[in-house]
């Protein structure tokens, strides 16, 4: 039995880790397609001294990507979101 709870509760943080990731895989090629970089560079990301938190984070992509008439729902957000704090911000969420 102990067994078998200390192997389901890897398989569940396995499955959470891979999410994440899978998250901000979706979020680099969204953020590739959608040409964010016609008007960012790195170091707009990773020298920001505008965005403090993920909350703030999201909340850039999403008006960011609204003035750029690209129509993502918030799950979309969200990836783009994960990718640019994995890549630049790393926030702890
Ligand atoms: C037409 C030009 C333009 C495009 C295209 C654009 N942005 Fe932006 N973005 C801006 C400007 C200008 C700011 C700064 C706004 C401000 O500081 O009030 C900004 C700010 C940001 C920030 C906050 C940067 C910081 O200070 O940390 C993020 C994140 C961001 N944009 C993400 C995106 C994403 C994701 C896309 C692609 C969907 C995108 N942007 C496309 C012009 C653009």
């Amino acid at each position: 039995m102990i067994k078998f709870s200390k192997i389901s509760l890897l398989i569940a943080g396995l499955m959470v880790t891979t999410a994440a990731f899978a998250d901000a895989e979706e979020g680099k090629e969204m953020f590739a397609e959608a040409k964010c970089m016609e008007c960012h560079n790195n170091e707009d990301f990773s020298e920001s001294k505008k965005v403090h938190n993920f909350k703030q984070l999201e909340k850039r992509v999403r008006a960011c990507q609204l003035s750029n008439s690209i129509s993502w729902f918030d799950e979309d957000v969200t990836s783009v979101a994960d990718y640019l704090n994995q890549d630049f911000y790393k926030f702890k969420k």
